[in-house]
This record gives C-alpha cells, sequence and structure tokens, in this order.
C-alpha cells in the first residue's frame, strides 16, 4: 500500500495501563487490512506489557506525564484521531475532555454492563455467581462505565470453569469483537438517541 493509500486511511490512537492484548489485536487486525484503521500510537499513562507488544509491531508509544490528562489531550489534538479507542486505560477521562470529544472515545469493559462496572469486572461477575456474562464496547461519557452501549456479547458459564477459564473466553471475545465494532463506527452511520445508538439512520 502506498503512503497515499495509507493516508486516506481513518486513524485511531489506542490507550491501555496494562497488559495491552486488546492493543495487540487491534494493531495486528490494521497491519493485515481487516481494521481499516491505522493505529497511529499506543498511549499509555505508566510502564505496562502493551509497551513491548507496540514495539515489536513497530507503532510508535506515547507515554503521558503528569499531569496525564493534560498530556492526553495535547496528544488527541496533535494526532487528530478518528477516534480514540480504551483498551485497560485504568483513568477516568475528566468531564471537559468527555465535552470535548464525545463521541469519539470508546471503551472495552468485560461485564455485562450496567452490571459489575469498574474494576475486576471478570472476578466481580465471577465471584458474585452470575451464569451469564460478557462484554460491553460503549462510547465515554464523564461516569465510570456509563457511556451509551455500542455493543454487548453474552456468554454463559459453565460450572466446570474457574476464574481463569473465564477470563480467558471474556478476553477471546474482546479480541473478536473489537475491531469489528470500531470498523462498523468508523464505515456505518449511527446516531446517539439519549442512551441509544442507533445504526443506518
Ligand atoms: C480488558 O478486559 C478490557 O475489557 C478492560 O481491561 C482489559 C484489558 O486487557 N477494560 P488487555 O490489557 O487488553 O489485555
Amino acid at each position: 500500500m502506498n503512503n497515499i493509500e495509507q493516508s486516506n486511511k481513518p486513524s485511531i490512537v489506542v490507550l491501555a495501563s496494562g497488559n495491552g492484548s486488546n492493543f495487540q489485536v487491534l494493531a495486528e487486525k490494521s497491519l493485515s487490512g481487516e481494521l481499516i484503521a491505522n493505529v497511529r500510537a499506543l498511549i499509555v499513562d505508566r510502564a505496562c506489557g502493551a509497551i513491548e507488544r507496540a514495539k515489536k509491531l513497530g507503532i510508535e508509544v506515547i507515554i503521558l506525564s503528569k499531569p496525564w490528562y493534560e498530556d492526553f489531550e495535547k496528544v488527541i489534538n496533535d494526532l487528530k484521531p478518528d477516534l480514540v479507542v480504551l483498551a485497560g486505560f485504568m483513568r477516568i477521562i475528566p468531564e471537559h475532555i468527555v465535552a470535548k470529544y464525545f463521541p469519539r472515545i470508546v471503551n472495552i469493559h468485560p461485564s455485562l454492563l450496567p452490571a459489575f462496572p469498574g474494576k475486576d469486572a471478570i472476578k466481580q461477575a465471577y465471584d458474585y455467581g452470575v451464569k451469564v456474562t460478557g462484554i460491553t464496547i460503549h462510547f465515554v461519557d464523564a461516569g465510570v462505565d456509563t457511556g451509551p452501549i455500542i455493543f454487548q456479547k453474552a456468554i454463559e458459564i459453565e460450572e466446570s470453569w474457574d476464574l481463569e477459564t473465564l477470563e480467558s473466553k471474556i478476553h477471546e471475545l474482546e479480541h473478536e469483537n473489537y475491531w469489528r465494532v470500531i470498523n462498523n463506527l468508523l464505515q456505518k452511520p449511527h446516531k446517539i438517541e439519549g442512551r441509544k445508538v442507533k445504526w443506518g439512520v
């Protein structure tokens, strides 16, 4: 692919604070052309596993310094991504930034929201004993995991599963679906009415 084609593609940035498996899938899907966007950069707020993954894939890493949200705003203003993709970014985006960029920041959460928001959602669901859990991809608003829901996928928890099994099933679901949802957001018309995300209108 030549540079002109490259530059015509939409671009995304991915924010992570941890392991970075979702980031890696997005980057690989971008490189294979299945994700229609360029992953312009990995943005992190701390030393974390995602950095090494980005280096191996040749993707620029931007480390936010304190206060992280000032840096974040500057980076977004400079790079002007079509979508800001949170993938295990362990910070709450301040209200003034959400107001400025809504609805261009999306997040993935490992439960069926509004059940089990916040940290350790897979363990929360597992310990609660729910029979069905899943993943949620949503627009980011000023709350914790409260924004309008774009996509959900459920999974039934089998009695024989331990927490580790459930974690790996949830991550598989995330890896299968996040890039597809991002493709949809970037190419299919949609609108947000109140809490509802509507497609094809
Ligand atoms: C994922 O489970 C995601 O839903 C949550 O944080 C986790 C990040 O995992 N927001 P990884 O760093 O992408 O492996």
